[in-house]
């Protein structure tokens, strides 16, 4: 089972930024934790700052992984070509945010991808992604 880990904009700096609000950790360590957690599967993380990375990398996946868990940052809000990204491939995407997206400001209660994935988990913290993998485990046919 391949599963990969998408992270968008800014999220490179988990552990300093906002710790308030995105907590201590940095997702490399974080990471790590999830690779002994989830032993029987083969997680790859990939992160980056640039819209068309990210659509590159769902191209790049998005015809042979079992599964993408997604958080897209600040490019959920806005990003038109992620949504067609997620439309263009075969691989089922979970959109994931560590903060619960509805209790912040309105410009982030609009998700441009909601539509296009499976589903949606806000709020859970970095367990968020832990989640996403437990649906693809227990769903795989
Ligand atoms: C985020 C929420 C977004 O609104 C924000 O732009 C982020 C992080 C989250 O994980 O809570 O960069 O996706």
């Amino acid at each position: 089972m391949k599963i990969l880990i998408l992270n968008g904009p800014n999220l490179n700096l988990l552990g300093k930024r906002e710790p308030s609000i995105y907590g201590s950790e940095s997702f490399e360590q974080f990471f790590e934790k999830l690779q002994r957690r989830f032993d029987t599967v083969d997680l790859e993380y990939y992160q980056s700052n640039v819209e068309g990375e990210i659509v590159n990398k769902l191209h790049e996946v998005g015809f042979t992984f079992d599964g993408v868990v997604l958080n897209a940052g600040a490019y959920t809000h806005t990003s038109v070509a992620i949504h067609d990204a997620i439309g263009a491939i075969k691989t089922p995407v979970i959109e994931v945010h560590i903060s619960n997206v509805y209790g912040r400001e309105e410009f982030r209660h609009k998700s441009l991808i909601t539509s296009k994935c499976i589903g949606l988990l806000t709020g859970f913290g970095l367990e968020g992604y832990a989640m996403a993998i437990n649906y693809f485990l227990t769903t795989k046919k």
